[in-house]
Order: structure tokens, then C-alpha cells, then sequence
């Protein structure tokens, strides 16, 4: 089993924006809520490696057998680097202190997971977050986080293809564009060439 080929949280434009915002931001400790198979863990540990970021990756692998939380989690930990700079934390994010935390990326399991650790985030003084609007088979986690930002509790900052990133101006020294998202001032990344341009372009060549 390779823990790299199991699950992509973003794509490979969303992990090399929020790389590029992370590793510029003036951030110190970054937490990944819910690490999985690491593969946010890896794409940020990659960005700041050569910076005096610390890395945590949580998780509480309820999924699986007690005997092997910890040794899945030492095994996720090691496909992301070898460095005292990258912790591993076993225990529910419902109970560990993230809010500690000065960057937080919340990829929660589904809305039981995700609903507490926002009502969190609201309260605390985390001062950015990326938020994952890509998948929208959760209509309850869209409402709340599109909710959260008309109503001003979240502040977006970035938006990359359905990946949001919140809080205080922080730089981005990739391409970005200004735009306006639900009343706020935003960046966000130009939407890709996709199937339907390609599409297009099969059509006119073989015209
Ligand atoms: C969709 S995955 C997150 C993907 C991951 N961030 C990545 O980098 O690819 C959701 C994870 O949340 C974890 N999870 C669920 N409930 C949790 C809880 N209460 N505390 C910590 N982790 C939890 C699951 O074990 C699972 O690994």
C-alpha cells in the first residue's frame, strides 16, 4: 500500500497555492486537522521545509483498530519528512488545543467532524485557515462555511478552485486576480482550461 497514491485532499494547482500562501504568510505553527494519508501534510511540508515552520499533523484514526492508530500515524509521518519540526498528534481535534495553532487547514471527515472544530475556529484567535469548498456533496458544511462568510465570521483571503483560505491580508506570490466574493475583497486564481475547452478545440481542428 503506498499512503501517497491513496487520497489527494486538493489538486495540484489548490496544494501549490496553499504552499506558496503558507510558507510567505508570517505563520509559525501550522495545524492539518484530520492528516488521513498525508497528503497535506506532505504538500506543506514541502513549501516551508527550508523555513523555521513547525508542521502538526492530527489525526485520531477512529477508523481503524487501536493497535495500529499509532503506527499509521508514525507511517503518514514519515512519507511527509524526516524533520523534529513535523509533530504527530493522536487525539480528536474535538479535544486537542489547535486553536494554539497559528494556520489551520480543516479537511474534516464529514459534517460531525467539521461542525464542532467550526463552532472552534469562530471563537479562537487561529489566525488563518483554509477551508475546502471544492466538494459540494456536503450541503450542510457549504451552507455553513458560505454562511459564515456573508455573515462576516470568516474572512476569505484566497480563492483557489473551491479551496478558500481566511483571515488577516497575507501575501500570495502566485498569479492571482482581484475579485469579490459574498461582500468581501478577494484574490482568486483564473479558472482553468477545461474539458470544454478542450472539447472546443477538437472540434475546430477537425472541422
Ligand atoms: C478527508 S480526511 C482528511 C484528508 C487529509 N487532510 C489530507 O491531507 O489528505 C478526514 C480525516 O479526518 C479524520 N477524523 C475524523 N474525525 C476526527 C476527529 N474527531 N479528530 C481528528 N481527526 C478526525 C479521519 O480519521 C480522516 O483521516
Amino acid at each position: 500500500m503506498k499512503l501517497e497514491n491513496i487520497w489527494q485532499q486538493f489538486t495540484q494547482r489548490q496544494f501549490d497555492y496553499l504552499g506558496n500562501i503558507i510558507y510567505r504568510s508570517k505563520a509559525k505553527s501550522i495545524c492539518d486537522i484530520g492528516c488521513f494519508a498525508g497528503s497535506v501534510g506532505r504538500a506543506v511540508w514541502k513549501a516551508i521545509k527550508v523555513s523555521d515552520k513547525e508542521l502538526y499533523l492530527l489525526d485520531n484514526y477512529a477508523f481503524l483498530p487501536e493497535a495500529f492508530r499509532q503506527p499509521f500515524l508514525k507511517a503518514v509521518k514519515k512519507t511527509v519528512g524526516d524533520s523534529d519540526r513535523i509533530h504527530t498528534i493522536l487525539e480528536s481535534s474535538h479535544v486537542y488545543n489547535w486553536t494554539q495553532h497559528d494556520f489551520v487547514i480543516f479537511s474534516q471527515a464529514d459534517i460531525d467532524h467539521f461542525r464542532p472544530d467550526y463552532e472552534k475556529l469562530i471563537q479562537s484567535n487561529v489566525k488563518w485557515v483554509a477551508l475546502d469548498l471544492s466538494s459540494t456533496n456536503c450541503l450542510q458544511r457549504f451552507s455553513i462555511i458560505l454562511d459564515g462568510i456573508k455573515d462576516k465570521k470568516i474572512t476569505p483571503q484566497y480563492y483557489v478552485d473551491g479551496m478558500i483560505i481566511c483571515g488577516e491580508p497575507t501575501p500570495c506570490t502566485l498569479a492571482t486576480e482581484s475579485g469579490e466574493f459574498l461582500g468581501h475583497k478577494i484574490r482568486y486564481v483564473k479558472k482553468k482550461k477545461g474539458a470544454y475547452n478542450k472539447a472546443v478545440e477538437d472540434i475546430v481542428k477537425n472541422l
